[in-house]
């Protein structure tokens, strides 16, 4: 179990894709953000990075799709090499065990969102890093990033989803007034939800995904962008707050740290063996990628890969 060579661990992986193909109980693409509810549930595809820097894939992993909350990760990443420890006077890290886009726990908690994966939290980590800035310099630090970490510079923001989700983001705009009547947010609720919509319609592939995740599973081919401490922590919040209300569940079935996005992809890993990203956007009641999910689950069980 433990040293699947990159054979087996490719014939798992078109296994799966196989096995995904046959499947019609897919969930349905994100609706409220319209230019998503356009993509077809049809798709999926798998990626996986290794330590000898290997990167296998099956179906559609060179298919480029939004990452949407993904980006959270990164942003994240960003924001505690900025801030460091400071950051977490703003955001707690506590599961949620709400909805992505729950306002619930912000009155409870005096505007303090529980983590910086929920809608809330991840609006208060864009706040923190636009402080002074611009949003066209936070989201080129945030593609300048992923293109480091991925080795690739192709990487752009989807501009016609970010007017999309734009143009509907009532929501995300209660959430940042809320928090800015609890003097939690630094600049105009506008400019902070325009950068988030951004942030989130950036458009990677699988392969891409995949790649920019391995400094999170410390492959040795990965550039160091973040320490290795900071790196586990990183993953302890995957872990406890990636899937929001299923968080317990992806840690039960998978027992990776992982984070899904509206888009249909959800980025895992398996610390020092692998970096794996999926795309199927058939969404389940949590707003996370259903066969996503279950490929994630057949990984683990075929290949015995666990942070337990
Ligand atoms: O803020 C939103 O609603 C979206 N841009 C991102 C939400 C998301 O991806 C939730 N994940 N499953």
């Amino acid at each position: 179990m433990e040293s699947l060579s990159p054979a087996a661990l490719q014939s798992i992986l078109d296994d799966i894709a196989a096995a995904m193909a046959q499947r019609s109980d897919r969930g349905q693409p994100a609706s409220y953000i319209p230019e998503l509810g356009r993509v077809s549930p049809q798709h999926f595809g798998i990626a996986l990075c290794l330590p000898g820097g290997q990167t296998l894939l099956a179906g559609e992993a060179t298919t480029r799709f939004s990452i949407q909350s993904i980006s959270k990760v990164f942003t994240l990443a960003i924001a505690l090499g900025r801030l460091g420890d400071d950051l977490w006077q703003r955001v707690g890290r506590e599961p949620s065990g709400a909805a992505f886009n729950s306002i619930v726990s912000l009155e409870h908690d005096q505007g303090i969102p529980r983590n910086p994966f929920i809608n809330a939290g991840a609006i208060a980590v864009t706040d923190a890093i636009l402080e002074g800035l611009q949003p066209r310099d936070v989201l080129a630090e945030l593609l300048r990033f992923l293109r480091v970490a991925a080795g690739d510079e192709d990487i752009h923001i989807d501009k016609t989803v970010a007017a999309s989700e734009r143009a509907h983001a009532h929501r995300n705009t209660a959430l940042a007034e809320f928090m800015a009547a609890h003097g939690n947010l630094r600049n105009p609720a506008a400019l902070t939800i325009g950068t988030y919509c951004h942030q989130c319609a950036v458009e990677m592939t699988c392969v891409q995904l995949a790649r920019a995740g391995r400094f999170l599973a410390g492959l040795p081919a990965a550039p160091r962008l973040v320490s290795p401490a900071r790196v586990r922590r990183i993953n302890a919040l995957m872990l406890t707050c990636g899937h929001y209300d299923a968080s317990g569940d992806f840690a039960y079935r998978v027992g990776l740290p992982g984070k899904s996005g509206v888009g249909g992809g959800i980025l895992a890993i398996a610390p020092g063996r692998a970096s794996i990203a999926v795309w199927s956007p058939g969404l389940d009641a949590q707003g996370n990628s259903r066969l996503g999910a279950e490929a994630m689950e057949h990984l683990a069980r075929a290949t015995g890969w666990s942070v337990f």
